[in-house]
């Protein structure tokens, strides 16, 4: 097989981790025996204080006829917030209309976790977040605005189309042979009793339908922020909307042991994904060799685990847990290592066919 990868490293400490994913996946290549090409974009918050330009319309289709993008970080400390948000991160989702947002949430071993007496026994589930839809289409608008009467509206929007196919990757997943055939919808049914009836029936007819051995369950989504710190061993796969799957995601981001471990995927099932450890750009650490690159590795394992060479996913796995045990911290400045011999102690792990 051969890949075509497109790679946008971006901002801050954006490049540096994705040098040591890309360093993972040359490794994760070689040993099983399939290529990639890449192409370098340097879309982010230097080229828009440079040229005005965020992801234009030009690059979408361009990104798009790759297999995956890998995204190093976007954030720039002179750029206006939601700018770079707006303009390329969420551009790139509905441009392509990458419409699952998904998010382990697994705790190595040697990984320390802020829950008392939880492991990586009972910390491993993934959230299936929708990703070009709810509070996120950005539909609604201003009435009286900058009057003492003024009105906003912001509409959740929740087609039935979008809703099912989200539901049906999550049902899917649910089923994969490293998971344990439970699906749990999160949502708010006893309140937004529009959006999450159509949730709840499509989950339902579709569970009926086609998936009768995914085990069914269901938890509001305020319950299931208490459920993640008490019991987070009751989630194996979790379906939900936009804006919940943002809050609840970041929780998981830290009961996981926190934004250097963290990756997520932006995908568009069978036809492209766009891969990102979640941290953000850390302005304060870039270019001094302390930031931890093993979220940007994660990143590349997910992509592997999408393109279909779950082997490679797996060696690449094993490495991260790996590097775990040889590092002192996963904090930026206290791991005992450079970002680089992190990614190297991975890479070389991948290749010994550790
Ligand atoms: C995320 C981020 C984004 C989101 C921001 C940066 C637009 O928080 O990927 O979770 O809200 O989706
Ligand atoms: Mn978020």
């Amino acid at each position: 097989m051969r890949y075509s990868i497109a790679v946008m490293p971006g901002d801050g400490t954006g490049p540096e981790v994705i040098n040591e994913g890309l360093k993972v996946l040359d490794a994760a290549a070689a040993r099983a025996g399939f290529s990639y090409e890449l192409t370098h974009y340097d879309f982010g918050g230097a080229r828009y204080l440079r040229t005005g330009e965020t992801l234009p319309d030009s690059a979408i289709s361009e990104l798009g006829a790759h297999d995956a993008i890998l995204l190093g970080a976007i954030g720039h400390p002179e750029v206006k917030p939601g700018v770079l948000e707006l303009g390329i991160l969420l551009k790139a989702r509905f441009a392509l209309d990458l419409y699952i947002n998904l998010r382990p949430v697994k705790l190595f071993p040697g990984v320390e976790t802020p829950i008392k007496d939880k492991g990586p026994k009972e910390i491993d589930f993934v959230v299936v977040r929708e990703n070009t839809e709810g509070l996120y289409a950005s539909t609604g608008g201003f009435l009286k605005k900058g009057t003492p009467d003024e009105i906003a509206v912001q509409d959740s929007i929740n087609t039935r189309k979008g809703v099912e196919r989200c539901i049906r990757y999550a049902y899917d997943y649910a089923l994969r042979d490293d998971r344990h055939n439970q699906l749990t919808l999160v949502g708010k049914t006893n309140v937004l009793t529009f959006a999450w009836d159509l949730w709840w029936r499509a989950f339902n007819e579709v569970g009926d339908a086609d998936y009768p051995k995914v085990r069914r369950e269901y938890a509001h989504v305020d319950a299931t922020c208490m459920w993640f710190v008490k019991n987070p061993e009751w989630f194996d796969v979790i379906v939900t909307d936009n804006m919940f799957g943002d809050i609840i995601t970041d929780l998981g981001a830290m009961i996981q042991g926190g934004m250097g471990v963290a990756a997520g995927g932006n995908l568009h099932p069978g036809k492209i994904g766009m891969f990102e450890p979640i941290g953000g750009s850390a302005p304060k650490y870039t270019g001094q060799n302390v930031i931890n690159p093993l979220a940007a590795i994660g990143a590349v394992q997910m992509m592997l685990d999408y393109l279909g060479e779950r082997d490679a996913a797996g060696w690449v796995e094993k490495g991260i847990i790996n590097a775990v045990s040889k590092m002192q911290s996963l904090n930026a400045g206290h791991m005992g290592m450079g970002t680089d011999e992190v990614g190297d102690l991975v890479a070389k792990f991948v290749a010994n066919k550790g």
